[in-house]
């Protein structure tokens, strides 16, 4: 199932990723996947919030994970960097954890995530214009996206 959002400027895309968020569960995966700049951890400052993070989400694109403590831990990846498959870098440690997790730029790791997931594509249309294609795989998260309004 999927479903088109549209968003007008960067605190739409917040508040796309706080209803999101307020859906989310422990152990649940989002992907995001978009060019450089097209909204993926704008996104995911909403999903924060609804997940009752309290500090600023900003790009984890040095550090490859982040973690945030909230009413439900956000473990928020960014895999831009992630230098192919050659390091030690355990990504089973955030999936199907005791947190929701955030992969922005799951490329490289497509034979590590699991089946089920909900994928969120975000392209940009103009400066502040952006289309939001969101992918529901798995039951779960089919039933997630039909609620999605
Ligand atoms: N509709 C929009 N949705 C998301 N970001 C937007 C939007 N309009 C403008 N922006 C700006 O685009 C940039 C998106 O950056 P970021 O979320 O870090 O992207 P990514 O993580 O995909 O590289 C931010 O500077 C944000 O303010
Ligand atoms: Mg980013």
């Amino acid at each position: 199932m999927k479903k088109i959002f549209k968003t007008n400027n960067a605190l739409e895309t917040i508040n796309l990723g706080e209803k999101i968020g307020s859906l989310l569960n422990i152990s649940d995966v989002v992907l995001l996947t978009g060019d450089l700049s097209a909204g993926k951890t704008t996104l995911t400052k909403g999903i924060g919030k609804a997940l009752g993070v309290k500090s600023i989400i900003n790009s984890p694109t040095f550090t490859i994970v982040k973690e945030y403590r909230g009413r439900i831990p956000l473990y928020h990846l960014d895999l831009y960097r992630l230098d192919g498959l050659n390091n030690d870098f355990d990504l089973e440690e955030f999936i199907g954890g005791d947190g929701v997790c955030v992969i922005e730029w799951p490329y490289q790791v497509t034979d590590l995530l699991p089946d089920e997931y909900l994928k969120v594509n975000i392209i940009r249309l103009s400066l502040e214009e952006r289309e939001v294609e969101i992918s529901a795989y798995g039951k779960h998260y089919e039933e997630l996206l039909e609620v999605l309004k």
